[in-house]
């Protein structure tokens, strides 16, 4: 879509109620708002504007594989609205991790429908984990594809992802014991496995704070030990990186004790 034409149907579609300059307050940053503002999402964020979710959409944070983040105002916090790409390639992989999962056992398996209710996993998967006291952005709202949550800053920007955080011995150190208390809260009171927890999913703002939650599954999953074992592999890799020698040997106890859990359970 040719940049006019997005500025013509924000034109036709808003005129009458809002101003193109309040919807979307610097177009020209929206490197990729051809393809996440079709008709449809601007639909969508026009429906979120309605129900006063969000006033604007200010500018991109991130633009990945499956989704954009973008900043938007509110009538109270900051949000970031994530956008789910309904013309995602990895559409396949988002049926997988549902369908093991016992709450998402009869789900719309239109194209549209799996991705609705992949941003509904992550909205429901967010304010369980909030529930159970895990540093998560508050959800603020979820329409179709759009989900609303608080906006996680430091220092004026959007918070840095671990990968790129710079601190010293100790306060990795101190970072790690959260982590994997994040991970053993998540297992034991949540009965979630984040599933693609890394550096890149771990922001800090002042303390790491755990987001990109779509794909975290169930126990109920067949894969959620794999997923387990996978995800304290990959992140206690980056903290042994840091400097954290007993990192891997932290992570092995924790899975072990974990699936002891579980064991004790079936008995
Ligand atoms: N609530 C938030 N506040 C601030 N930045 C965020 C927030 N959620 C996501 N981001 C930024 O957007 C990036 C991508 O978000 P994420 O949920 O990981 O989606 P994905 O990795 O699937 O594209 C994050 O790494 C982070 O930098
Ligand atoms: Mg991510």
């Amino acid at each position: 879509m040719a940049k006019k034409d997005v500025y013509d149907i924000i034109d036709q579609k808003f005129d009458k109620h809002i101003k193109r300059e309040q919807l979307i307050v610097d177009a020209e940053r929206f490197k990729t708002y051809d393809e996440v503002f079709d008709q449809q999402n601007l639909d969508n964020i026009y429906r979120l504007m309605k129900r006063k979710k969000i006033k604007t959409v200010e500018c991109p944070i991130s633009t990945g594989k499956e989704a954009n983040v973008y900043l938007a105002k509110t009538f109270g916090k900051d949000a970031a609205v994530k956008i789910f790409r309904t013309s995602t390639s990895t559409f396949g992989a988002f049926l997988e991790y549902m369908e093991g999962d016992r709450r998402f056992q009869r789900i719309d398996r239109s194209h549209r429908g799996v991705i609705y209710t992949w941003a509904r996993k992550e909205f429901m998967n967010l304010e369980t984990m909030h529930e159970e006291g895990i540093r998560v952005p508050q959800t603020q709202a979820l329409f179709r594809n759009i989900l609303v949550m608080d906006y996680i800053g430091y220092e004026g920007k959007p918070a840095p992802q671990l990968k790129v955080l710079d601190a010293d011995h100790d306060e990795w150190e101190e970072m790690w014991k959260i982590v994997l208390d994040t991970v053993e809260k998540l297992f034991l009171d949540c009965e979630l496995v984040h599933a693609d927890l890394s550096e890149y999913n771990i922001l800090y703002d002042g303390a790491p704070m755990l987001i990109d939650v779509g794909q975290s599954l169930d126990l109920s999953h067949p894969r959620s030990l794999e997923m387990l074992d996978r995800d304290l592999r990959i992140i206690s890799t980056f903290f042994e990186r840091k400097g954290i020698d007993n990192a891997r040997k932290d992570a092995l106890s924790l899975k072990d004790e974990l699936v002891a859990t579980l064991e004790e359970d079936e008995q």
